[in-house]
């Protein structure tokens, strides 16, 4: 399957959401790389970190919007899973991301500003491809560095519930646990801290939910 990370925004949780779902989908017997097609590399960078005693994850760079389809395609016929690590712009690339995706993740986050807006130009954009490539995209949303004691984040939390992209039930909070786990090269999954690898199982279990109904 083919699922990517994908958001206008930057620092949402593309690559801190793609790692850790790689995580998880390892170690439940599953072959996986992630395919890092933002220009920063942090996934690339993350793998480089990451132990030989842990599962394997192999981590691939293509930041090339006329190479991606077919380097996507080509790693589909070797893995079980390809997560794609997107960059953060509406760019040719991201729509080609999107289009390749069984399944496409926009991590979201609440700092009190416009983030309402963007995922409205995001949903604007996929009405679009699918118009354009006459196809159904399936995608979620993932609140991501919820903090439940805010009211702001429940109040947020509750307008993208009204939105026409459906919302993953899962949260990941912020937790100390996913920055160090992006040093370390590992994932929360790995992590002593035992909610950050709760709730980040509970993500990979309704993913795989999702992809079966496929
Ligand atoms: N749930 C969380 N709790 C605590 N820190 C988090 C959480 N999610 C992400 N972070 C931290 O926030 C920062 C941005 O996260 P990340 O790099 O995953 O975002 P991104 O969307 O990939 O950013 P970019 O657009 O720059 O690629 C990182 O330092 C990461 O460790
Ligand atoms: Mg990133």
């Amino acid at each position: 399957m083919i699922v990517s990370c994908i958001s206008y925004k930057g620092g949402v949780g593309k690559s801190t959401i793609s790692q850790n779902v790689a995580v998880c989908l390892a170690h439940t017997g599953n072959k996986v790389v992630i395919v890092d097609a933002d220009e920063s590399q942090n996934s690339v960078y993350w793998s480089e970190k990451r132990d030989d005693k842990y599962q394997k994850i192999d981590v691939v760079k293509c930041t090339n919007d006329k190479k991606i389809a077919k380097q996507v395609s080509q790693l589909y016929n070797d893995y079980d899973f390809v997560i794609i690590d997107s960059p953060p712009s509406q760019s040719v690339i991201a729509d080609k991301i999107i289009l390749l995706s069984h399944l496409v993740l926009i991590p979201v986050t609440t700092k009190g500003g416009s983030e309402i807006n963007t995922a409205n130009q995001f949903i604007d954009q996929l009405e679009n491809l699918a118009i354009l490539k006459q196809k159904k995209i399936k995608a979620y949303f993932i609140v991501n560095e919820f903090n439940p004691r805010a009211n702001m984040h429940n109040e947020f939390v509750e307008v993208l519930q009204e939105m026409d992209i459906p919302l993953l039930k899962s949260k990941l909070h912020a937790r100390v646990a996913y920055g160090e786990s992006n040093v370390l090269g590992i994932g929360a999954y790995e992590h002593p801290d035992k909610k950050a690898k709760a709730e980040i199982v509970a993500v990979a279990n309704e993913i795989n939910s999702i992809l079966k109904e496929i």
